[in-house]
């Protein structure tokens, strides 16, 4: 049950390997990689507890030193004082340019840890082992590494390729559901985008997958990771189409500006609502039909996942504001605010052409809970 997507960025290609055991395995498969038999590893706290003896057992089987760094879970860990953290450490820890960096995590950790790999003497590789769902199948792909500052959300980063991403879907046993679900939303990101036979395919198995069905859980990783990689390989620093990726991510930034990105929304719980009203929009700009936004709402409370700005907890601030929070977002260009729409499920494009007051009409009536 092991999957292996190929991500041919010529000299920077990698691959992704998905399924269960991988971080047993982890010492064979990082060895080629190494100059010297040792590691760092970069992880958080509450993973470190569940997942990083498995890590260090599978690399010692191989004779692998590793030293390892454990930093506070949770978004605020992704910021300047964490960065500079982790860079002075692998430094005092002499890890040189031709090492191997491991960062062991959700996408916080991802982040956090390609960012800093990216400007540790010019750039040392580094493996991703992603743990969440949402890093699985979304922020341990692509390169896009970063951190927070107090302007937004990953406002300062860098492209920096992993040199291999090891998906161990056990790891994803131990998340929270509420974590999973969150995770959920990306995946169905890819299906709304591209695939309509995936979506098609999520609502006949995700009830299942959550449940914890082994090969669903692989299959649905490794066509959300193909589809990542297929993007990526076309546009790898964004010059168009990777945008698409996007999808729901425009409503989503400003949600999660105006919860102070607190734990009253997850940033999967973000796209999710995003997707809903990115198909809202779309339908109401006479794109696609009003059945497209109908299902992809169906398919979200069928998952019992939030769905309506009502399900976020706490007052949310106006229509006008929630506008004003998505102009802060790093999708604009030359002031206009650049949306992922759609023309039906799996057919989704990329445009500047939206008129403010649709948009303002879309919030309103989402906060009126209509
Ligand atoms: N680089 C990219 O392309 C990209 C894409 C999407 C999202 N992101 C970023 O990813 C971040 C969100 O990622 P995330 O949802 O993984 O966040 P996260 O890293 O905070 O993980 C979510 C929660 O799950 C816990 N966790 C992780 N793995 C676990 C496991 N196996 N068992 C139990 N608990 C576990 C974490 O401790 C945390 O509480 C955001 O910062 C977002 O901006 C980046």
């Amino acid at each position: 049950m092991r999957e292996t997507v190929h991500v041919p960025l010529g000299a920077r290609a990698y691959d992704v390997l998905i399924g269960p055991g991988l971080m047993a395995e982890a010492g064979a498969l990082i060895q080629p990689l190494l100059p010297r038999l040792r590691v760092a590893i970069v992880t958080e706290t509450r993973v470190a507890a569940l997942h990083l003896d498995a890590l260090r057992s599978g690399l010692s089987a191989e004779g692998i030193d590793s030293v390892v760094l454990e930093l506070p879970p949770g978004e605020a860990t992704k910021g300047w004082a964490h960065l500079e953290q982790v860079t002075e450490w692998l430094l005092d820890q002499k890890i040189e340019r031709r090492d191997v960096v491991v960062a062991l995590g959700g996408g916080v950790i991802g982040d956090l840890v390609g960012f800093a790999c990216a400007i540790l003497r010019r750039g040392v590789r580094f493996v991703q082992v992603p743990t969440s769902l949402l890093a699985q199948v979304d922020s341990s792909v692509g390169g896009k590494t970063g951190i927070n500052t107090s302007q937004g959300k990953n406002l300062a980063g860098a492209f920096h390729q992993p040199s291999l991403v090891l998906a161990d879907t056990d790891a994803l046993s131990t998340l929270a559901p509420r974590d999973f679900l969150a995770g959920y939303g990306e995946v169905m990101k890819y299906g709304l985008l591209g695939d309509s036979a995936f979506f098609e395919w999520l609502e006949e198995h995700v009830p299942a997958m959550a449940a914890g069905d082994m090969g669903l859980r692989v299959a649905a990783v490794r066509r959300s990771v193909e589809m990542k990689a297929e993007i990526v390989t076309r546009d790898e620093t964004e010059q168009g189409e990777r945008a698409l990726l996007n999808l729901g991510h425009t409503f989503c930034h400003a949600l999660e500006s105006a919860t102070g990105y607190s734990d009253r929304l997850l940033h999967g719980e973000g796209v999710a609502i995003g997707c809903g009203l990115a198909y809202e929009l779309s339908a109401r700009l006479g794109l696609c039909s009003q059945e497209s936004p109908s299902r992809v709402r169906a398919h979200l409370k069928a998952m019992g996942m939030k769905t309506d700005l009502k399900d976020i907890p706490g007052d949310l601030p106006g229509a006008e504001a929630l506008l004003n929070l998505m102009g802060q977002d790093k999708k604009v260009v030359a002031g206009t605010l650049n949306f992922v729409l759609a023309r039906g499920i799996g057919d989704a494009f990329v445009t500047s052409d939206v008129p403010r007051d649709v948009v303002l009409g879309v919030l309103q009536d989402a906060l009126r809970g209509n």
